[in-house]
């Protein structure tokens, strides 16, 4: 039986990492396999439940944006199709049920250890800084900007990847100093050109991508694009029929999430660290409906669940 929603895999492969959503295997010297589970976080905390179809939604959704991108844009993906994944690993074959959806075979590349985020709008990390110093990533801006505000051109805005807690930005300096001054400008110029191709496909569709963060690493001299792509895990998911600058815009997507863990804090319930409180069913099923009316909206087609091997709705 097929599983819409799925916490944890345990697969005959090497673990390589336990993120925070994603289990990743490797596959052999030259493949990886990312398996995007069900679980979510909210407030940096991961939540006890799974997200039916949430998995499946993140990987579907990278897959679409890369088959979209202009070919000049290496990736790392190789398949997302369950049935491909397995005839290229005939040792996942008794695994169908907990990949189904959700798995990616990809190339292993080297990973270029910067979190390449871009902005497009101004909020989180990079209004509390503007507010205090003017600046975004200590590059002065224009004056005057509200929360919420559109860039133009979008920002990059780089981060390292911090094994604990929050990642901390980092200036253009010093990702040169990290990893030279050609790979830090492609580094740009593929990030940039890849959200800026987000933000204008999504926005007509009825979601503003107000951020995101790109991943890049090395395979055969080459610089790929890895990881998830133009997600609602990797970026900030804004609906477009509200959005309004001057103030915090609701997240397309966590929302129904947030504002129950927010109810949860004030009532004493929850101090908000692990563990989480138990998600009610219809928390969990208002977050399943926006993830994949996030789907729904970008592709213009519903998460075909019969073709994916995914289980009716429930
Ligand atoms: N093609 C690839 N080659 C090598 N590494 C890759 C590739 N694609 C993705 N990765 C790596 O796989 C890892 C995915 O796991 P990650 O820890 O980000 O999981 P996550 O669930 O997104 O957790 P978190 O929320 O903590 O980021 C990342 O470290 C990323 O750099
Ligand atoms: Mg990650």
């Amino acid at each position: 039986m097929s599983q819409a929603a799925l916490l944890q895999t345990d697969l005959p492969l090497p673990l390589a990492r336990r993120g925070k959503v994603r289990d990743v295997y490797d596959v052999d010297a030259d493949h990886l396999l990312l398996v995007t589970t069900d679980r979510i976080s909210a407030f940096d905390v991961v939540m006890s439940e799974a997200i039916p179809y949430k998995g499946a939604v993140l990987t579907q959704l990278t897959a679409w944006w890369l088959a979209q991108l202009p070919a000049d844009i290496p990736h790392h993906l190789i398949t997302a199709d369950t049935d491909e994944i397995i005839e290229a690993v005939p040792a996942l074959a008794p695994y169908h049920a907990a990949l189904a959806g959700r798995s990616m075979l990809t190339k292993k590349a080297e990973v270029v250890p910067i979190e390449c985020v871009i902005r497009g709008y101004i909020t989180g990390s990079a209004w509390k800084e503007y507010q205090t110093s003017g600046t975004l990533a200590g590059e002065a801006l224009a004056a005057g900007l509200r929360e919420s505000d559109r860039l133009d051109p979008p920002i990059f805005s780089p981060a390292t990847k911090a094994e604990t807690g929050h990642d901390e930005n980092i200036t253009i300096g010093t990702v040169i100093e990290r990893v030279g001054a050609d790979t830090a400008a492609t580094l740009e110029r593929l990030a940039r050109t890849v959200y800026e191709f987000g933000r204008a496909t999504a926005e007509p569709r009825g979601i503003i991508v107000a951020d995101t963060k790109f991943e890049f690493g090395w395979r055969d001299g080459t610089l790929l694009l890895i990881d998830e792509v133009l997600t609602p895990d990797s970026s900030r998911f804004w609906p477009a029929g509200s959005y309004a600058p001057g103030r915090g815009q609701p997240s397309f997507d966590k929302q129904p999430l947030r504002d129950w863990l927010d109810v949860q804090r004030k009532a004493g319930r929850w101090n908000g660290e692990a563990p989480a409180p138990t998600l009610p069913p219809e928390v969990i099923r208002a977050t399943s409906l926006r993830y994949r009316d996030a789907f729904l909206r970008l592709t213009g087609a519903p998460l075909d669940l019969a073709r994916l091997g995914l289980p009716a709705d429930q």
